[in-house]
């Protein structure tokens, strides 16, 4: 227990120290578990953002995208459940040591779990109270008079704008059912106990999907969709060991869904959700109907029948992605990879992101920098390559100690500029993961580095 919450530590210091995450408002103390993503941090979660996307759009026929409001009518809150005890977490508090907890987190007592409403503080072992229902939904006000009728939300899940625009969507886009809306956005949800970093904050992004398909395929599909889900991670390198499904229990089912499933990774702290699939059946589209008093269901042409399609949702965290992809990744190597140099004494850290995730693909650095012949030919190449790959310039310090910087933000190849390149027209491409090292003439370069990045 002692190394996992060392290693949570070790992540969030290479985080903050290399620019991946900061903690929102830091100079003024921090604010409410809130975070922001620094220049490699906000590289890392795109490169996420557009593997989901590529995954979902390229990948697959029929699923188109969507990018709907964060304010919606209060309306739609109502017809999805939200503003009822079905979007509430259980809070429970130490009389003695006044923590909060949600009740179905505490171990072995958590009735979501399994067990019995919990009793015993986990932490001082003091008294707890009555657990009692908190609503999640972050208020807001809409215009200048801060009235009961100017009240709306942030969104706390993403799909609600897809529901929305069920219609608008089949009609423009002319599609048949079955078929998908994806989208990715910013959800924002007053968790009682938002904790363990990026893991579950009060202001988060998701990437979610929804498939309309006829309810008598619902099944087949909730299954289909649970193994696409696990392939994503499993083909962007994350370890099938560290992976694994959690069908729901019938009461721990959400207030919308009549089957459900985890996808859970093991984080340093144990076992965790980090996407939710589910068969949410007519729910959404029959309140939306109910409530905004327009006809949702879908006529099929070829049958001439009229129903109202069955939804399975796909349903992932931007920012817990990144925090799987960073603890995967994590990896340190006591005396060091090279035994060639000084650096074998040190503890050499390597973060083993997937090619398509890594924020910088090629590092670009001259031998020594005391030469400006080398310096110049360096900077030739980063300008030419910079407008194809996200790339960085370093001349400071020791070659191997600029090789083990860049293994450590997992920067894909480091290209060496050397005396002989200025002779030969050609320098040493560094591979991160073999520290193999091959000569290539510049001029083919980007050609070269493409295909490997790309392959
Ligand atoms: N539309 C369904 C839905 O929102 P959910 O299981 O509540 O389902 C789906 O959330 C995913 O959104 C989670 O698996 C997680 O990746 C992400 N998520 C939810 N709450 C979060 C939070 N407070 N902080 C970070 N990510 C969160």
């Amino acid at each position: 227990m002692e190394n996992s919450k060392l290693k949570m530590e070790k992540i969030v210091s290479l985080t903050k120290r290399r620019g991946f995450v900061f903690l929102s408002s830091e100079i003024y103390g921090g604010f409410s578990s809130c975070y922001d993503f620094g220049p490699l941090g906000v590289e890392m979660k795109n490169n996420i953002k557009l593997a989901w996307r590529d995954e979902m759009i390229k990948n697959h026929e029929n699923i188109v995208g969507l990018d709907s409001a964060i304010l919606m009518s209060p309306r739609v809150w109502q017809a999805s459940g939200h503003l009822t005890a079905g979007f509430a977490d259980t809070l429970v508090e130490c009389k003695s040591c006044h923590k909060r907890f949600r009740a179905d987190e505490i171990e072995g007592q958590g009735r979501d779990r399994g067990g019995t409403v919990p009793k015993v503080c986990p932490e001082c072992g003091g008294q707890l109270t009555e657990p009692r229902k908190f609503n999640l939904m972050m208020k807001t006000f809409v215009g200048p008079i801060e009235n009961e009728a100017a009240v709306t939300y942030l969104r706390a899940e993403t799909c609600q704008g897809i529901y929305v625009n069920f219609e608008n969507v089949l009609n423009s886009m002319r599609l048949k059912v079955p078929f998908g809306i994806c989208q990715i956005g910013k959800s924002f949800r007053n968790e009682i106990t938002p904790k363990d970093f990026i893991y579950r904050t009060r202001e988060f992004e998701q990437m979610e999907m929804q498939w309309f398909c006829h309810p008598k395929d619902a099944k087949k599909y909730f299954e289909y969709w649970k193994k696409e889900r696990l392939n994503w991670y499993l083909n962007l390198g994350i370890k099938k060991e560290n992976l694994r499904i959690r069908e729901h229990k019938k009461e721990e089912l959400a207030h919308y869904a009549i089957a459900g499933a985890d996808i859970e990774y093991r984080f340093p702290f144990g076992w965790r959700e980090i996407e939710g699939i589910h068969n949410r059946g007519d729910f959404d589209l029959k309140n939306h109907s109910k409530y905004s008093d327009k006809d949702l269901s879908y006529y099929d042409e070829e049958t001439k029948a009229k129903y109202i399609p069955y939804i399975i949702e796909t349903s992932g965290g931007v920012d817990r992605s990144c925090l799987v992809f960073l603890v995967d990744a994590y990896e340190e190597i006591e005396g060091g990879r090279t035994k060639t140099t000084k650096s074998t004494k040190e503890i050499e850290i390597l973060l083993e992101l997937h090619k398509k995730i890594a924020p910088i693909k090629v590092a670009v650095l001259p031998l020594v920098r005391n030469k400006p012949e080398l310096v110049k030919k360096t900077k030739e190449v980063y300008q030419m390559l910079k407008p194809h790959f996200v790339c960085q310039y370093d001349e400071l310090g020791s070659i191997g100690r600029r090789y083990r910087r860049q293994d450590e933000i997992a920067t894909i190849f480091c290209l060496t500029v050397d005396f002989e390149s200025l002779k030969q027209d050609d320098l040493t491409i560094r591979n991160r993961d073999t520290m193999a090292q091959e000569r290539v003439k510049i001029k083919e370069l980007v050609r070269i580095l493409k295909e490997k990045l790309e392959d």
